[in-house]
């Protein structure tokens, strides 16, 4: 975005002509306008009018010197390197994130978190008996500090839950009082208080507010948080349109918050989800829950992929590393109709579009299995012929830069002597280097302007 505004400053584009004073002239106006530009796509629109809104409070609550948790606000235990202390009215909390990378120590947080834990405690909520219910906590920062009031998380992540549960056991919290809820499952009882972590994908969002508002009570407190980035006119349409009227508070720390009433009057009708596309050259029709890579139609570099996916009789163990909707598994099949398949994602949404593809496609007489997990870190060892994976290449939970790194030392582990690690990849991502090191050659079966697709043996 930033360098897109310079751009926009050449003397081709410029209202004044290409000459050297008034170029100048723009340019200096651009790097201000650059310097103060705040990445805030809602910046001075109409959702900001409501940023007064007050929240009706449901019951009162003091908060006293102790954290939510009614831990002594202290830090348990923050002397182990990779845990950093979020301080908030709640409390100090000790948090890391999941799975750990080795080289950075990154927050377990963001600023729209300490943004949301503040606004709570200024409204003092939630009330003592309410019910709360937390989507998308990327690894619990908002949960262990709302512990006390035995928070649902619902997520899409196996990563994140398993996430939230580390950090209440680094603050001496019983995970027993986290209720960990997948995507497609409901929560208990209806709600007082929602809070929601934006996430990437609209289609998600919007899903997840259609399954959510059956669980409302009416007069339920709902807030959004995310960064302002990630915030935008679209992302408000889909709170109005599905719970009721929607605004925003000012930016802070670039981050926002959002603010919805329940609307009981309102029918936004059915989720458009899941939705499914035809796979090219193919009779199977792939169906995609909202939250699945490349929902709409089949990934360019999954493409290439498929193109070289090779066919044999022998009964090998083949893994889809990272299934999304399980198509690379699916040809696979196809192409091997002896092997055993396997199919693993973080994301239940993926492992559930995955199975239900595989079983439209072969009937219930060929046997696969599923698994949500961290990629094959359970996995038996030296068990499979070969893996198959299109390893995650932007942050799509913005929190695991590890995984493609992590997923080929699994890999690595998971196969047998002479088995084989198949990747398809960004090419400036140079997964190339990675593999080499790790198995010690790694060849490139093909490529395109975009993509590579590689091969690594273990010896
Ligand atoms: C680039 S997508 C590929 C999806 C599918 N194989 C395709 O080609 O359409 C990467 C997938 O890896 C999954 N993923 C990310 N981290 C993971 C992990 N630690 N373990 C398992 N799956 C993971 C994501 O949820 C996503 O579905």
């Amino acid at each position: 975005m930033e360098l897109l505004r310079v751009k926009e400053l050449s003397p081709e584009d410029s209202p004044v002509g290409a000459g050297g004073a008034g170029w100048c002239a723009q340019l200096v106006i651009g790097l201000q306008f650059w310097l103060s530009y705040d990445g805030d796509p809602l910046h001075g629109q109409k959702w900001q009018e409501g940023s007064a809104t007050v929240f009706p409070l449901l019951e009162e609550r003091k908060f006293d010197e102790r954290n939510s948790a009614g831990l002594p606000a202290a830090v348990p235990d923050a002397r182990a390197n990779h845990l950093k202390t979020l301080s908030v009215p709640q409390g100090q909390f000790a948090l890391a994130r999941y799975p750990r990378l080795k080289a950075v120590a990154l927050r377990a947080w963001d600023a729209a978190d300490e943004y949301l834990l503040q606004r709570l405690a200024e409204e003092q909520l939630p009330g003592a008996t309410a019910s709360v219910l937390v989507l998308n906590d990327g690894f619990g920062a908002l949960c262990v500090a709302l512990a006390r009031h035995r928070p649902q998380l619902l997520s899409d992540s196996h990563l994140a839950q398993q996430g939230a549960l580390q950090n209440f056991r680094n603050n001496d919290l019983d995970p027993a009082g986290l209720r960990l809820l997948n995507s497609l499952q409901e929560p208990d009882g209806k709600t007082d208080l929602l809070l929601v972590k934006i996430p990437k994908r609209l289609a998600f969002l919007e899903d997840q507010l259609y399954r959510i508002r059956p669980h409302l009570h009416a007069r339920a407190q709902i807030l959004g948080a995310g960064m302002v980035k990630d915030i935008h006119n679209s992302t408000l349409q889909l709170f109005e349109r599905i719970i009721g009227p929607t605004s925003t508070s000012l930016a802070k720390k670039r981050a926002r918050l959002v603010f919805c009433q329940f609307d009981g009057g309102n029918d936004p009708g059915k989720s458009p989800y899941p939705t499914e596309y035809r796979l090219e050259n193919s009779s199977y029709r792939l169906c995609n829950h909202a939250n699945v890579f490349s929902r709409e139609s089949l990934d360019i570099g999954t493409r290439l992929f498929l193109d070289h996916i090779a066919a044999s009789e022998a009964p090998r163990r083949i893994a889809d590393l990272g299934c999304g909707n399980g198509v690379i598994g699916i040809v696979a099949a196809e192409r091997n109709p002896a092997a055993e398949l396997f199919f693993v994602d973080e994301s239940f949404m993926a492992v559930d579009s995955a199975r239900a593809n595989f079983a439209a496609a072969f009937g219930a007489q060929r046997k696969a299995r599923f698994q949500v997990g961290d990629g094959l870190a359970d996995v038996e060892q030296d068990s499979f012929d070969l893996v198959l994976n299109n390893p995650p290449f932007h942050r799509e939970r913005a929190l695991d830069e590890g995984a493609p790194g992590r997923m080929f030392e699994q890999s690595e582990a998971a196969l047998k002597g002479g088995g084989e690690l198949w990747v398809v990849g960004n090419r400036h991502l140079n997964h190339h280097a990675k593999l080499k090191r790790l198995f010690g050659k790694c060849e490139t079966v093909a490529s395109n302007r975009k993509f590579v697709v590689l091969k690594a043996v273990k010896g």
